[in-house]
């Protein structure tokens, strides 16, 4: 048996995603460019993608420009934030992705813009009154905070986030990256400025996501050549992927009360089947229901000797899990986010994140093989 609990680094694609992607391959290979009937269907294609995306955040077609995924997208918030929008201050957390988290580091040693880290709390938490200490001392900065923390699955409250961005004048981004298709996001009532999205989280495709930009804010082009995404981003458009990532959102704003409790559920079992059987392990970040992701379970192993080979263990055990992000699988070494909340260097940290495919057998499967790896 082989478990995958491993959906904050990626999800299987969903069904009905790889029926609408395979559709268009086969059936709609026009250049949404091309000024001819065939061009012009891949055209009506792709506008009815950005309409049925723009539909369920509540933005307007005009304001979803189609990427590559969320690291592209949280570099061109960043990157033009600075450049074509005029902010010299970046205020951010120590936990973002490094997506956001390198770029606003090279605007800084760039000289480009001055890089404030807001300070967090063991769990992680935002301190709200040193945010508005810093967007107070920093009026017109860039506000850079994520929405769930894709390592120890934190959350922030992206409404009073943007009230303070709002009150000093700052420009609020938000990498939703992990909440995105497992939350409602109106970009309305949230009264955001940018937000990023990546299809391959919800259980649709690799390499295709979408920048959210208020259409108060006109960016210059990050890739030049042809006219795509209103002169945003050149490059033929990738229509399948497209047409996969505006599926898969759809499905999971269908299913997204019934997907919660469901992944809650699990998370829950997890959580008590540990304390139960294993209670020398703690946990990272908050847990509790509304504070805390419904998909990301980090758990910290008290020092051991196998502490390393903690991954590889289950892995040979049948359970995929991660250290941390996708880009340090494999290893918890050198995870900037639990260096940040502070979590001991001597400790292990594991993450376990839940979609809409597993299972109850599976989280029990998952905890049984812990629970006989820590006892050997
Ligand atoms: C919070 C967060 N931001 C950005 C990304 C990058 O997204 P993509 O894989 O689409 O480049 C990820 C993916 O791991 C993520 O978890």
């Amino acid at each position: 048996m082989r478990v995958y609990l491993d959906n904050a680094a990626t999800t299987p694609l969903d069904q009905e995603v790889v029926t609408a992607m395979t559709d268009v391959l086969s059936n709609y290979y026009g250049n949404p460019s091309a000024q001819h009937a065939i061009g012009r269907t891949a055209k009506g294609i792709l506008e009815i993608a950005r309409r049925n995306v723009a539909e369920l955040i509540n933005a307007k077609s005009s304001e979803i420009f189609f990427t590559s995924g969320g690291t592209e997208a949280d570099n061109i918030v960043i990157r033009s934030a600075v450049t074509d929008l005029g902010v010299k201050n970046i205020i951010t957390s120590p936990t973002e992705h490094h997506a956001v988290l390198h770029t606003a580091e090279e605007m800084n040693e760039k000289g480009m813009a001055v890089l404030h880290f807001v300070n967090i709390n063991e769990k992680g938490e935002i301190d709200l009154e040193n945010l508005e200490f810093l967007a107070s001392k920093y009026p017109e900065s860039l506000i850079s905070i994520m929405h769930a923390n894709n390592e120890i699955g934190t959350l922030s409250n992206l409404k009073t986030i943007s009230a303070i961005a709002k009150k000093y004048h700052c420009i609020f981004h938000s990498d939703t990256v992990q909440t995105m298709g497992h939350y409602k996001i109106d970009v309305e009532e949230l009264g955001i400025d940018f937000l990023v999205c990546s299809a391959h989280k919800f259980n649709g495709p690799k390499g295709t996501g979408f920048l959210y930009i208020k259409n108060i804010h006109k960016l210059k082009p990050m890739i030049t050549g042809g006219g795509q995404e209103k002169n945003l981003r050149a490059g033929t458009e990738n229509l399948h992927g497209i047409v996969g990532l505006a599926k898969a959102l759809e499905i999971s704003n269908k299913i997204l009360d019934e997907k919660r409790k469901k992944i809650q559920s699990l998370k829950n079992l997890m959580i008590n089947l540990i304390k139960e059987k294993i209670p020398q392990i703690g946990f990272n970040g908050l847990i509790t229901e509304n504070e805390s992701l419904y998909t990301v379970l980090n758990v910290s192993v008290p020092p051991s000797p196998i502490g390393d080979m903690l991954l590889f263990k289950l892995d040979i055990e049948g359970v995929c899990a991660s250290g941390g992000s996708a880009c340090s699988s494999g290893s918890n070494k050198g995870s900037h986010v639990l260096a940040a909340i502070k979590h001991p260097e001597d400790r292990t940290g594991l993450r376990f994140s839940f979609g809409k495919f597993t299972t109850e057998k599976d989280i029990r499967f998952a905890v049984d093989k812990l629970q006989k790896i820590l006892s050997e």
